[in-house]
């Protein structure tokens, strides 16, 4: 029996924030057609996935909590007819803290969400305002607490830094508030400028902090983060024991995933593939199968090499590193004869450790890590995004 990792796409959001290129749409209306359709690819993948059972649920977005409880329920009860779960499945849904009641929180509980992401991204108003958030810092703590109150028991927070105007005390700042919270779970991204938002447009007009200050908030989230009980497993990552997200560990140790929905990813049966960023396309392919829409975006299996890429990426994002002797009995290949001069000009520059018995990134290196990374692997850094992060990020 394997283990499978399901994702499903909500392309919804209640207004469009100015950083954020995720696959979301504000102005469709009609969510009963799109669950209906997802409901339909499922039952299409039921067979595929009989050899299967799903050990993570992640319902992403997009903001899922815009859509109603009704219809979450139906998409989870879908879930459940059309594949094997486990009793202890990790079942995680994605909320804008802006999104959430007391109400909604408990019916999300009641169908069997046991994680909840909020995406907080900075306790600063000043901030939010920037980021064109749609809640308030107090929103976003009430938010919280109210899933506390829902019974939800792992709750994780989406920070942002590098957020125009933010300074390394705003940040700590917010940190320190969260932490106060106590989530399980905290996710620290840094703002990235992605093609065609509107943060791209008008980027010359916004003050971003400088380069140094940017690694200046990155190291002091991992410092003040471990101090208050959090370990960083990856890059962008931070845990309490044993609270690390599951979900994302299967996308970064190579595991199987499927994805459902408009521009989802699913690397499954030995292939990697996607679907087009298009809701109409997807509702028309699922209602009118004899139409032979095509919604595939990229469709490929993986070469021996690919995979050996792909493995060291994905290592080298998690704090374990990359360890010589798995890498040696996975692929029969030597990763320092491979790397050699490069590794030891990582290790001299502060950018790698050397571990007894493999290489990981220091903080500096996996602030950088995506230039190092490009530096070692001839890869497209359109795949690498999206086998990073298993859906359409
Ligand atoms: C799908 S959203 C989270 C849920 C919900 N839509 C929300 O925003 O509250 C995923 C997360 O990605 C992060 N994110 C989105 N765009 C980003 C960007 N351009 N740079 C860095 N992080 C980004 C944000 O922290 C966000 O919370
Ligand atoms: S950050 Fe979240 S709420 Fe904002 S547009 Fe992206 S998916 Fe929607």
């Amino acid at each position: 029996m394997r283990n499978l990792s399901l994702y499903v796409h909500m392309p919804f959001c209640k207004r469009k924030c100015p950083y954020c290129d995720f696959y979301s749409l504000t102005d469709f209306e009609d969510h009963r057609r799109y669950v209906d359709a997802l409901l339909l690819q499922m039952e299409d993948y039921a067979m595929a996935a009989s050899p299967f059972t799903v050990d993570t649920i992640y319902i992403g977005g997009g903001t899922p909590t815009v859509v109603s409880e009704r219809l979450l329920y139906d998409l989870m009860d879908g879930i459940y007819r059309n594949f094997k779960v486990f009793l202890d499945a990790e079942t995680t849904i994605e909320a804008n803290p802006a999104t959430v009641d007391l109400s909604s929180l408990k019916k999300y509980k009641k169908m069997g969400v046991n994680r909840i992401s909020f995406g907080v991204q900075s306790l600063s108003d000043k901030e939010l305002v920037t980021l064109g958030r749609l809640h308030t810092a107090q929103e976003a703590i009430k938010s919280y607490e109210m899933a506390r109150k829902a019974g939800f028991d792992n709750v994780s927070v989406d920070l942002m830094y590098g957020v125009p105007g933010q300074t390394v005390k705003s940040f700590t700042d917010t940190l320190r508030r969260i932490t106060e919270l106590d989530p399980e779970h905290v996710s620290v991204y840094g703002l990235k400028i992605e093609p065609g938002t509107h943060f791209d447009e008008i980027k010359d007009t916004l003050e971003f902090p400088d380069e140094d200050t940017e690694f200046k908030m990155y190291e002091s989230a991992i410092a003040m983060l471990r101090s208050r009980g959090y370990a960083q497993y990856e890059i962008s990552n931070f845990a309490k024991p044993g609270k690390e997200c599951r979900h994302n560990n299967v996308y970064w140790t190579l595991g199987e995933y499927l994805g459902i929905g408009p521009g989802a990813h699913s690397y499954f049966n030995g292939s990697r593939f996607s679907f087009k960023r298009d809701i109409n396309a997807f509702i028309e392919a699922q209602e009118q199968p004899e139409a032979d829409i095509d919604i595939i975006d990229e469709n490929y299996r993986i070469s021996p090499n690919e995979r050996v890429g792909e493995y060291i990426m994905l290592s080298l994002r998690l704090t374990k590193g990359i360890d010589l002797r798995e890498f040696t009995k996975q692929f029969g290949l030597d990763f320092e004869k491979m790397y050699g001069e490069l590794l030891d000009a990582y290790v001299d520059g502060g950018f790698m450790t050397r571990l007894e018995n493999g290489y990981a990134f220091t903080p500096k290196g996996m602030y950088v890590s995506n230039y190092i990374l490009s530096d070692m692997l001839d890869f497209d850094s359109e795949i690498d995004r999206n086998i990073a992060n298993g859906s359409d990020r």
